[in-house]
This record gives C-alpha cells, sequence and structure tokens, in this order.
C-alpha cells in the first residue's frame, strides 16, 4: 500500500444517471447517484433533458461524495471521468466538470471506458482471477469480454442490432410499461409463467447476438391475440414479462456458455444494467453449479451505472501511468 494513498474523485454522466464517488485505494468510501426521473412521462431517455439535468446534479452530487467520504477537495490525487460511450451532450457535463475540477486542483485526469468500468465493477468486492470472463449487458450494449487483466480486455462477441436492455424496454413500452422497463418486467415475471408464450431464439453465428426479431415477434404475436381478446395483454401481463425474458436469457446464458466452453474459461461473470435481473443472476448461479465455473454477480448497486466502477477502474489506470489530458474528448461511440 502507498504512503500517500490514492484518492480518486471518479464522475459518471454517460446516459442518465449524474454520479459521483470517492475511491481512496481501491476501496469505495462514498458513491452517490441522482437519477433523473425527467425521461419517465417520455418512455425513454431525452438527451437534452438529460444533459440539462446533468449541469443541475453535477454539483451537488460531487459534493455528497466528497463530503460523505470526509476528505478535502485538495486531498484529492486524481478526477477520473467516463469519456465514452454514451449520450455526447451527457458525457461533455461529465467531462467538462472533471476537466475544469481537475485544473483548478493541479491535479491529473483520468478517462475511463464505460464499458470497461461496468466489467471492473467485479474488482470492487471481489477478486476474479484472470482469465475471466464477462456478460457485460446494459442498456445500449451486449457484450462477451474476455478479461485477461485489469487493463487488457476484448470484445469477443457482440449485439448486431439492439441490447438486452434495449429489448426489456422497447418490450416493456409495448406492453404499456414506464421507462426504464427492465426492472419492471423483472418484477412482473416473477408471478408469471416462463414457458406459457414461446417466442423465437436468434440464431447468430460465434458469440453475436441479436435481439430485433424478438421485439418483432412480440409486437406481432400481441397484435394478433388482441384481435380476439382487446384485454389480452393486461390480463397476460405477468406471463408474458416471464416467458419475454426466458427467451432473453436463454440467448445470453447459450452464447457465454458457448464462450466459456470454447475458451476453457472457468471463471464467469455478468455485469452492466441487466445484470441485475433476478432471472439472470438465477441463470449465471445455475450455470455455475452445472458447469463448475466460479461465478461472478455484482452487487445490485454496481450493477446499474454509477461511479464506483469509473473510480475502481481509475484506480487501476493510475496505477498503470495512464492518464489523460484536456485534449480528452468524449465520444458517443467507442472502441476498445
Ligand atoms: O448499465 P445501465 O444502467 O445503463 C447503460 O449503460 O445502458 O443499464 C440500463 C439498462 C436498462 O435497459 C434497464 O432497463 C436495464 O438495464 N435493467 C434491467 C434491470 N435493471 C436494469 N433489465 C432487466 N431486469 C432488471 N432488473
Ligand atoms: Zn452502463
Amino acid at each position: 500500500m502507498p504512503d500517500t494513498p490514492i484518492i480518486i474523485l471518479a464522475i459518471e454522466s454517460s446516459c442518465d444517471d449524474t454520479a459521483a464517488a470517492i475511491v481512496i485505494n481501491g476501496v469505495v468510501v462514498s458513491n452517490h447517484t441522482a437519477t433523473q426521473k425527467v425521461h419517465e412521462r417520455f418512455g425513454g431517455v431525452v438527451p437534452e433533458m438529460a444533459s440539462r439535468a446533468h449541469i443541475v446534479n453535477i454539483v451537488p452530487v460531487v459534493d455528497a461524495a466528497i463530503a460523505d467520504a470526509g476528505i478535502r477537495k485538495s486531498d484529492i490525487s486524481a478526477v477520473a471521468f467516463t469519456r465514452c460511450p454514451g449520450l455526447i451532450g451527457s458525457l461533455m457535463v461529465g467531462a467538462c466538470f472533471a476537466k475544469g475540477f481537475a485544473q483548478a486542483l493541479c491535479k491529473p485526469l483520468i478517462d475511463v471506458h464505460h464499458m470497461q468500468a461496468h466489467v471492473l465493477a467485479h474488482f470492487i468486492d471481489n477478486k476474479p482471477e484472470f482469465p475471466f470472463l464477462c456478460l457485460t449487458v446494459s442498456g445500449g450494449h451486449t457484450q462477451i469480454v474476455l478479461v485477461r487483466s485489469h487493463l487488457d480486455m476484448e470484445v469477443i462477441g457482440q449485439t448486431i442490432d439492439d441490447a438486452a436492455g434495449e429489448a426489456f424496454d422497447k418490450i416493456a413500452k409495448m406492453l404499456g410499461l414506464p421507462y426504464p422497463g427492465g426492472p419492471l418486467v423483472d418484477k412482473l415475471a416473477q408471478l408469471g409463467d416462463p414457458i406459457r408464450f414461446k417466442f423465437p431464439l436468434s440464431e447468430m453465428p460465434e458469440y453475436r447476438f441479436s435481439f430485433s426479431g424478438l421485439k418483432t415477434s412480440v409486437r406481432y404475436f400481441i397484435q394478433a391475440q388482441e384481435k380476439a381478446n382487446p384485454d389480452f395483454k393486461a390480463q397476460n401481463m405477468n406471463d408474458i414479462c416471464a416467458s419475454v425474458q426466458a427467451t432473453i436469457i436463454k440467448m445470453l446464458m447459450t452464447k457465454l456458455t458457448r464462450a466459456a466452453k470454447d475458451l476453457g474459461i472457468k471463471n464467469v461473470g455478468i455485469a452492466g444494467g441487466v445484470s441485475a435481473n433476478s432471472g439472470l443472476r438465477k441463470a449465471l448461479a445455475d450455470a455455475g453449479t452445472t458447469h463448475g465455473w466460479n461465478v461472478f454477480i455484482p452487487k445490485f448497486e454496481y450493477c446499474t451505472d454509477n461511479a464506483a466502477m469509473v473510480g475502481i477502474t481509475a484506480h487501476f489506470k493510475y496505477l498503470n501511468g495512464q492518464f489523460c489530458d484536456l485534449s480528452a474528448v468524449p465520444s458517443a461511440k467507442a472502441a476498445w
């Protein structure tokens, strides 16, 4: 452990959560998130509104994280921010704030990749051994990531269209559920029959995923059923949710299992917002028992967007001397 503690102020603002955390020597000592409620009535994130809400939230959230950690601003060793991928206006708010804050304090800056941070959320409370295979499932991404070390990762498969979280949210919207629909589908699915309705499983080569076909098939199925019974959705809501959820989980777990088997990897985890899903968490635990894997399931607060994961990533980058300067530009899309 170094004599002078490494104290990271981490900022996450890639989508609709404004978050700040303090990570000291790789330990999360404070973690605050302001979730934007403004989008609920629009059925999805409205980018311009997200940027404006980040501007309102960022100072109080950072203040709360610093106060909660019991440190002074001058104690901070480096300021970290999510640079990519995400909504460009949202990323800009976090990046500009971090740059201004770091410059005012004469501290170094660390830019963080949002999806790498989701993967490294596993290293907040755990230490998965390498190689580690992580299914990273969020509102914008669905990837199988081969993790060779903290900062050496490779996406070996991903979705060719919608992300798993997007599929949950879009199907929830069809069912008349408010945004974000994923957690609600999860809740209702627990009361329903997962084999009542059959939806097609996409057959993609290698470790690729596709969820747009499922979305279309659920739409046509509901339209057809409503012709005969206009109350079909309301009367069968729990079973529809359970069946949709089971289909998504099956597609995710099939590819994850294949990749783990092909690569001979026994350390397997899930990350990102959809890793909060109770069915997926159970499916991974069951697969661990079946295949003899060491499974890693993040705590709920580290599944959806948070700044603690940005802080832990920045901690590893700090140790590795990976800093950025004021020329680091946010990017909506980003290759690894
Ligand atoms: O990682 P995240 O917070 O933000 C992005 O990086 O996109 O993931 C958000 C996604 C949303 O699509 C949300 O509906 C989904 O995660 N999600 C869930 C659950 N909790 C969040 N999906 C299914 N079941 C859940 N319990
Ligand atoms: Zn995310």
